[in-house]
């Protein structure tokens, strides 16, 4: 989704600028010879850094040992590779999960490391936490700008759809479009409904990421969020409208909510001259819109 919402951008403002692409198939990340070869063939200026094992808590919780293993395979690969081949510029996308479970709100870049992380996701964070220390010693020990960006729950074209392993709004966005195309009375949403959480526009964090890796002197990570959270069931209204589901939502307070608030603090990468642009209700209609095409084209990922 990240990479799609980047090459989009490149395409559409920076024409001048040469996309150096590879599917899965012909680069696996976690192969170090193929990593290696892929930079020494090509030679790229700058990586901007979107791969990476992801997926929502279901996934991360039954799978952590691809979560921890994979994603810090891929980040050393990549970024050892890079430096190697004369790649001055790098940034490496991490996630506002790196940040421990009780880190004051809104979460702060001085957070990183001050106390446990949320064991749901621990793995993943581990990995993500991984790259951006190795980011930040090649800086310190060889003088390039290698660099990282920690996004907020982001949402857009080309998300992953998939029934248990997806994450907030893709699961939420298709469970009300599949209740609208049966019928159904109501949906069911998890917990109590009041967890607020924050998110991000894919397109909005493209212009982050490109805004980023022009600065001269970027911090060494840094928070991409919008600073404004929303209620998970005033989330899902906001879908339904959307959708035009027109049905009710039951709340089965037997789960859990998890934490109550989880907000990013943006007011480092605001300070930098970057701000979101695209409200959530707006958002939704493209992603809606998208989620449509692709169906229709049977081209939805996670089907
Ligand atoms: N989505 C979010 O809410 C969110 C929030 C914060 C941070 N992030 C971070 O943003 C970045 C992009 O996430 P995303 O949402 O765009 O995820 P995504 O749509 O799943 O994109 C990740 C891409 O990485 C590829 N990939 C995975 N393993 C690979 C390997 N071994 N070799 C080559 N390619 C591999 C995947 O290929 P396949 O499609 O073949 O699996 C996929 O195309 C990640 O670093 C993620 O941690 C995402």
């Amino acid at each position: 989704m990240v990479g799609s919402a980047v090459c989009r951008l490149v395409q559409s403002t920076y024409p001048e600028v040469e996309l150096v692409l590879r599917p899965r198939s012909e680069l696996d990340l976690c192969n170090p010879e193929q990593v290696e070869r892929f930079f020494r063939e090509n030679r790229p200026d700058a990586v901007i850094f979107a791969a990476a094992k992801v997926g929502g808590i279901v996934a991360n919780a039954s799978f952590p040992v691809e979560f921890l293993s994979e994603n810090v395979r891929m980040a050393i690969h990549a970024i050892e590779s890079a430096y190697r081949n004369g790649v001055t510029r790098f940034l490496f996308l991490g996630s506002t999960c790196i940040y421990p479970k009780h880190a004051p709100q809104p979460l702060a870049e001085p957070s990183l490391l001050s106390s446990p992380l949320e064991s749901t996701n621990e793995a993943y964070a581990l990995a993500k936490i991984v790259g951006l220390k190795l980011c930040q010693y090649y800086r310190k020990q060889f003088g390039v700008i290698y660099h990282s960006a920690m996004p907020t729950n982001l949402y857009g074209p080309g998300d992953n759809y998939h029934p248990e392993y997806s994450h907030v709004i893709p699961g939420l966005l298709r469970r009300i479009h599949e209740a609208k195309m049966h019928s159904l009375p109501a949906v069911t949403l998890w917990g109590t409904g009041t967890p607020r959480r924050e998110f991000l526009y894919v397109d909005d964090l493209a212009k982050a990421l490109l805004h980023l890796i022009c600065l001269d002197s970027p911090p060494d990570w840094i928070n991409v969020g919008t600073g404004k959270e929303i209620a998970i069931l005033e989330l899902a209204k906001m879908i339904a409208k959307t959708v035009g589901f027109k049905g009710d939502f039951n709340l089965d307070t037997s789960k859990p909510d998890g934490t109550p608030l989880k907000r990013t603090d943006p007011s480092l990468v605001f300070s930098t001259g970057w701000r979101p642009q695209t409200e959530l209700e707006e958002g939704l209609r493209r992603t809606y819109e998208d989620f449509l095409h692709r169906i229709e084209h049977d081209n939805l990922r996670g089907k």
